[in-house]
C-alpha cells in the first residue's frame, strides 16, 4: 500500500522516482553546491550577511538561495541551504567560517571527555532551519525533488576534533589509534543528533536525505565499517523508525571499491559517487545494486567546451542501462562560468 503511495508520487517527481529504481529517459539533474558563489544572484544575497552560519540560520536568505539555482536551470532537486556544521553549532561548539579559508571550530580535546558539548542536539537552534524548509516546500515546483541532508559522523567529527579543514585528517587518524573509546562516544552522540536533525528535516517537508560521508577515503581498510558504514547505516535505520519510507543518498568521497560497501550496507537507496570513479566500473559493478548518483568533474565544467560535453555524454551512456541520478563528482567550484553551466543542462536534458 505505502509502496504504491510512493510510487505515485514520485510520478511528479523524476529524481525522487529514480530513488524508487525507475529509469528515467534522461537522468534527473542536480549539482552539489548548486547555490553556491558561481551564482552573481547568490554572491548579492550573501553579501548581506557578514557571518556564513547566520547566513545558514537566516530563512529569508537561506530560502531564496535555496531557489535561485531551481529558477535559473529548472533542476530536478533543490538541496537545503545549510552546511553539514550546524550539527556541530547546535551541541554547543561555536562555528564560524574564515571568508576563504573556511570553518573554525574551538578543537575538542580528549581529555575533556566531551564535558565541551551538550548531552544532545538543540534542535531549538536549528529552527530556522526547519521554518526555511517550511518556506522552500511551498514555493517549489512540484516535479522538483527536495533534499535535505547532513554530514556523516566520521566527516563531521574530524571538523570536530581538528576545528578546521585538514587536508590528510591527522588529528581524528590519531584519536583512532589513541583513544578510539573517545572517537566511539563522539561517533555514538553524532549517530543520535543527526537522526534527531534529519527527523525533523523529513518532518518539515524534504522528500529525501543526502548523507555527506567526504572524508571516506582517509578510512583504513579495517575501519571503515566501525567508524562510517555502521555509523552511517545506524542513522538511516534510526530514520525510519519514525519515518519508514524515508529515502536517502549515500556519499563516500574517496572511497573507491568501498563504493560497494555504501551501497549494499548502509540501507541506503542510492549511492553517490565521486569524480574519481570510472562511471564503466560503476554502471557494471555499483548499478545493479542500487541507482548511482554522479560524478562529472568539477573542473570539467570550469574548463566548458567540446571536452564537457563528450564527457557528460560519456557518463550518461555509462549510466544508461540503469536508474541514474546526473551530478558532479563533488560541489560546483566557484569559478565555474554561469554559461558552461548551462551548456551542461542542455547536454544533460538533450
Ligand atoms: O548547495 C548546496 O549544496 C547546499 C548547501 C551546502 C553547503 N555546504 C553550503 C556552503 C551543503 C550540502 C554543504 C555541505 C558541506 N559543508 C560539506 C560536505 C560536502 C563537501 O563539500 O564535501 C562539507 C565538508 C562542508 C563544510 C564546509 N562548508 C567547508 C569546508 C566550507 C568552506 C569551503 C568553501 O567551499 O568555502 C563550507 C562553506 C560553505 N558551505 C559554502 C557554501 C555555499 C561557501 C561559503 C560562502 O558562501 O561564503
Amino acid at each position: 500500500m505505502t509502496q504504491s503511495v510512493n510510487k505515485l508520487v514520485s510520478v511528479d517527481k523524476p529524481l525522487l522516482a529514480t530513488l524508487n529504481g525507475i529509469q528515467q529517459k534522461r537522468p534527473p539533474l542536480w549539482i552539489m553546491r548548486q547555490a553556491g558563489r558561481y551564482l552573481p544572484e547568490y554572491r548579492e544575497v550573501r553579501a548581506r550577511s557578514k557571518n556564513f552560519i547566520d547566513f545558514c540560520y537566516s530563512p529569508d536568505l537561506a530560502t531564496e538561495v535555496t531557489l535561485q539555482p531551481i529558477r535559473r536551470f529548472g533542476f530536478d532537486a533543490a538541496i537545503l541551504f545549510s552546511d553539514i556544521l550546524v550539527v556541530p553549532d547546535a551541541l554547543g561548539q561555536g562555528v564560524s567560517f574564515v571568508e576563504n579559508e573556511g570553518p573554525r571550530l574551538p578543537p575538542l580535546l580528549v581529555e575533556n571527555n566531551l564535558s565541551e558539548l551538550k548531552d544532545s542536539i538543540d534542535l531549538d537552534r536549528l529552527a530556522p532551519v526547519f521554518e526555511t524548509i517550511g518556506r522552500v516546500k511551498e514555493a517549489l515546483p512540484k516535479e522538483t525533488t527536495f533534499l535535505g541532508f547532513c554530514g556523516a559522523p566520521w566527516t563531521v567529527a574530524s571538523y570536530m576534533i581538528a576545528g578546521k579543514s585538514t587536508p590528510e585528517l591527522a588529528p581524528i587518524r590519531l584519536v583512532v589509534y589513541r583513544n578510539p573509546e573517545y572517537l566511539t562516544r563522539l561517533i555514538d552522540l553524532l549517530v543520535d543528533s543527526s537522526i534527531a536533525y534529519l527527523c525533523r528535516q523529513v518532518e518539515a517537508g524534504v522528500d529525501a536525505l543526502q548523507i555527506f560521508e567526504s572524508f571516506a577515503g582517509a578510512l583504513t581498510a579495517d575501519g571503515i565499517e566501525q567508524w562510517s558504514i555502521g555509523p552511517i547505516r545506524r542513522i538511516i535505520e534510526g530514520v525510519r523508525k519514525r519515518h519508514a519510507h524515508a529515502k536517502f543518498i549515500v556519499f563516500g568521497r574517496g572511497s573507491g571499491a568501498n563504493h560497494v560497501q555504501y551501497a549494499t550496507k548502509t540501507g541506503a537507496d542510492a549511492v553517490a559517487i565521486d569524480w574519481g570513479t570510472d562511471p564503466h566500473w560503476a554502471a557494471a559493478t555499483l548499478q545493479p545494486l542500487k541507482p548511482v548518483q554522479g560524478n562529472l568533474d568539477p573542473l570539467a565544467v570550469v574548463a566548458g567546451g567540446d571536452q564537457l560535453d563528450r564527457r557528460v555524454d560519456g557518463i550518461i551512456e555509462a549510466f544508461s542501462k540503469g536508474p541514474h541520478i546526473f551530478n558532479f563528482g563533488h560541489g560546483i567550484v566557484p569559478e565555474t562560468p554561469v554559461a558552461h553551466v548551462e551548456r551542461l543542462v542542455k547536454r544533460v536534458r538533450g
